[in-house]
């Protein structure tokens, strides 16, 4: 027996220990995931919990078809404030601070606008240097438009580079290709002490840690609901806006549907009272439904439970990389300071990651050389982690 093989079987044993002692293992059940791929890309596109299929069809049938019209007083029109209700709890909310509506990428851009608006007299927005591209372009578009300089700014060095010119800041709260997780009480006091606004984007960590926005006393938010809340391809995202700032938030999409009186019909625009002026047109009701239904999975978890497995999946993921892959460079922070994705550099890049999907280990990659393995407390195994670490190994 070579010395990899009996290192495989005794994390093979320690894998199935800690899968028998899983308190969430019961929940992957409750997914559509065939066993013979391993899944290590929730935080991309989450999988489908299985009843999701089924309520569709309801939908479509007895609400769209059943009703027809008369859905939209029957429960379409106020679903956004609603399901936005049932995020609130999964990022530290109190209710009616969330809605869910259009993509991350028109929600960043109305946020952000709003958040400028509200804070006058300055001239510049920052945003996290390392920030995923979208909220980079976005927030260049919202610097041209109302006339801001942008700055890129490491997320380390914001605390010293905002200051009373700083009008917003646009901060991603876990990076998408190292992983690492960004402090948000320390950021958001810094922001704010500077006399700026923090706008969060949450797309990597709703539903893979506790987040505590209201605790933090952050300002406003944004995040998917297609990544570990498995809301489906495309789902809509939210928009969190802290209470006190709900009266002063003057959004640049002012569509009908965030309007005080949407079926008055009126010329000019007011509008609504509270969250649903975050709102801009018609919603994308099967959409919404969708991530309505696949909320369900989260009745009865508890958060703290599902952080401390993604934590302990990604320990076992470095343990399984020490032991098998020596010398593997990894970018994710091994301490905790972390999402729940371990990201491993590979020259082979790409192709690598082709390889594994071959061989059933399904991760994705990012440029320049980076294979992304996400970890779904809700669904992923220990088993799983050893086998991704296993196949890597056997590429090399
Ligand atoms: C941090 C972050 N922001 C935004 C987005 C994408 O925005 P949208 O949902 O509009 O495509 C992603 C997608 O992966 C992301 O990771």
């Amino acid at each position: 027996m070579t010395e990899s093989v009996a290192r495989s079987r005794s994390l093979a044993d320690e894998a199935a220990a800690l899968d028998a002692a899983d308190p969430l293992a019961g929940k992957r059940a409750e997914f559509d995931l065939d066993d013979a791929v391993a899944y290590f890309d929730g935080n991309s596109l989450g999988a489908p919990p299985k009843h999701v299929a089924q309520r569709l069809t309801e939908v479509v049938r007895e609400q769209w078809g059943g009703r027809l019209i008369r859905s939209w007083n029957d429960g379409w029109w106020d679903a956004p404030q609603r399901i936005g209700d049932r995020i609130a709890p999964l990022v530290g909310a109190a209710a009616g601070q969330v809605v869910v509506a259009d993509s991350t990428t028109v929600d960043l851009f109305k946020t952000l606008v709003a958040a400028v608006r509200a804070n006058p007299g300055r001239d510049e927005i920052l945003v996290d240097a390392g920030t995923f591209p979208t909220d980079g372009y976005v927030a260049d578009q919202v610097a041209r438009l109302t006339g801001h300089a942008l700055r890129r700014v490491p997320v380390a060095e914001l605390a010293d580079a905002v200051s009373e010119r700083t009008a917003a800041v646009l901060v991603n709260h876990v990076d998408y290709v190292s992983g690492r997780l960004h402090d948000m009480p320390s950021v958001t006091d810094a922001v704010q002490a500077a006399g700026a606004f923090a706008v969060w984007d949450l797309c990597h960590s709703v539903g893979a840690i506790p987040v505590r926005l209201d605790e933090c006393a952050v300002d406003f938010a944004v995040g998917c609901t297609y990544k570990f809340l498995n809301g489906g391809p495309g789902s809509p995202a939210f928009v969190y806006v802290a209470q006190r700032h709900q009266a002063e938030f003057d959004q640049p999409l002012a569509g009908w549907a965030g309007h005080a009186d949407p079926f008055a019909m009126e010329d000019g625009y007011r509008g609504s009272a509270g969250i649903a002026r975050a709102r801009a047109g018609t919603p994308d009701m099967l959409s919404m439904l969708a991530l309505d239904a696949a909320l369900d999975v989260w009745d009865g978890v508890d958060l703290a439970v599902l952080r401390a497995k993604g934590l302990a999946l990604g320990d076992f993921f470095f343990q399984c990389l020490d032991e098998l892959l020596p010398g593997a460079e990894v970018p994710t922070p091994r301490d905790h300071a972390r999402g729940h994705q371990i990201s491993v550099c590979d020259p082979g890049g790409q192709q690598t990651m082709d390889a594994l999907h071959r061989q059933g280990v399904l991760g994705d990659f990012r440029p320049p050389d980076v294979l992304r393995f996400g970890l779904a407390p809700l669904y992923t195994t220990y088993g799983e982690v050893l086998r991704a670490v296993t196949t890597l190994h056997g590429l090399r």
